[in-house]
């Protein structure tokens, strides 16, 4: 078996999970870690003792031996990250959102096609077992051809996560329906079998803007904490909030269908629900992630209360995302290693970043509607083929 040594941008936060393909024995080596913080490169080094360490993460690509590297930094560099990686020859997982902007998105994908270096966007939701058997029962037909998908996301540790770190700024992110978004909308043109084409947004920014600010000397940090509520109680915000609190995009889809998602960073509950109806019937989940977790099917006139067909999903014990970050990653290895093809696609990652980005566009504009620009047919062709010229 070939052995693959990746390397990791971006060694705080998010890029801990990392640790769960780090298998030396079966061929895959964490090999090094690039983090100018000296707390994550500490941090590091407690989980993969032996890797190399670096501040810059481009003379890390400069190790000849390193034939894959992770991309886990704030969404703002993704864009320079990936594409430096993707020009030294290395295969790249990169974080989503794959960019804040279409450009930046394109610019990624044109480069990956260039030079052949694989890519692959780190959509977990595309193996999480519960949006995997929501798939599974479209594709049976038995709701019939889908017409219409919704999702509320109840977004009960917004305050923690997404309002007290760079994460509260547009410059960082474009938006929170762009950053956070970018999960739901890729899953639901996957479910749906289409591509958005146009977006109307509306959204505003009315609760945390009220809540206390940290200092601009003191760092920011997300923190968990289910005791912080409810959301006017909450301090240590960020000093600059410019990004909404509660987003709401309609969109339409090119196969004719049509979408709507809502996002509410306020909620005490954290819940994404999501619901897609068919010309036979409708399905919907309840739970989402480790606890257990049932999916209804209605396909006959009746109460809500009364589905039925109920499939009831056991809960995980897998650590990350219900298991879904360990899926993830293995596939990443089996695309780089042996050309496998896996359920996330770069290209339906762009068009999660472009309704991010023009939902955004439209709720700070005067709530028009804002089409989707196309890609270049020969992107969409290399990446359809599994990247394969
Ligand atoms: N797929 C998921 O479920 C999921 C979950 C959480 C976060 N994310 C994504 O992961 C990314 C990181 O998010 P986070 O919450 O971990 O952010 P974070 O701020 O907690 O961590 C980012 C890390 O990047 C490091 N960093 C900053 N500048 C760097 C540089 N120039 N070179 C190398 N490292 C640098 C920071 O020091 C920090 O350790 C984001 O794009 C986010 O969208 C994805």
């Amino acid at each position: 078996m070939k052995n693959l040594k990746i390397a990791l941008i971006g060694t705080g936060g998010r890029g801990r999970h990392c640790r769960l393909i780090h298998d030396p024995a079966q061929g895959v080596e964490i090999a090094a870690g690039a983090d100018p913080c000296d707390d994550a490169q500490k941090v590091f080094h407690e989980y993969i003792p032996g890797a190399k360490l670096f501040s810059d993460y481009r003379e890390m690509l400069r190790d000849g031996e390193i034939g894959a590297v992770i991309i886990s930094t704030p969404d703002w560099m993704h864009e320079e990250m990936a594409i430096a990686s993707l020009e030294a020859g290395k295969a790249v997982y990169l974080e989503k959102p794959m960019a804040i902007t279409i450009g930046g998105c394109d610019r990624i994908l044109e480069c990956a096609m260039r030079t052949g270096s694989k890519l692959f966007i780190g959509h977990n939701m595309r193996y999480k077992p519960f949006v995997l058997k929501m798939k599974e029962i479209i594709d049976s037909g038995v709701v019939g051809e889908l017409q219409a998908g919704w999702c509320r996301h109840f977004v009960g540790y917004g305050g923690d996560a997404y309002f007290r770190d760079w994460h509260s700024e547009r410059r960082n992110t474009t938006g929170l329906l762009l950053q956070k978004g970018s999960h739901d909308i890729d899953v639901m043109h996957w479910l749906m079998g289409s591509y958005t084409k146009s977006v109307v947004g509306m959204g505003m920014l009315s609760v945390y803007n009220r809540c206390k600010r940290r200092s601009p000397d003191t760092p920011g940090c997300a923190v968990w904490d289910s005791s912080h509520y409810p959301p006017l109680t909450q301090s240590g915000f960020s000093p600059v909030i410019d990004v909404e609190d509660h987003n709401m995009v309609m969109m339409q889809l090119e196969n004719g269908s049509q979408m709507c998602y809502l996002q509410c960073h306020y909620t005490p509950d954290a819940e994404r629900n999501y619901t897609f109806i068919g010309t036979k019937g409708r399905i919907e989940n309840y739970g989402v992630n480790n606890g257990p977790c049932e999916i209804h099917v209605w396909t006959r006139r009746g109460p809500r209360e009364t589905p039925d067909i109920i499939y009831k999903l056991p809960a995980v014990t897998s650590s990350g995302h219900g298991g879904a970050d360990l899926a993830t990653l293995q596939s990443f290895v089996g695309f780089v290693r042996d050309g496998k093809k896996t359920n996330t696609s770069p290209v339906a990652a762009r068009q999660s970043v472009a309704v991010g980005v023009l939902g955004h566009k439209s709720m700070r504009g005067g709530c028009n509607r804002e089409d989707v620009p196309p890609l270049d047919p020969e992107l969409v062709r290399y990446f359809d083929n599994n990247q394969v010229k």
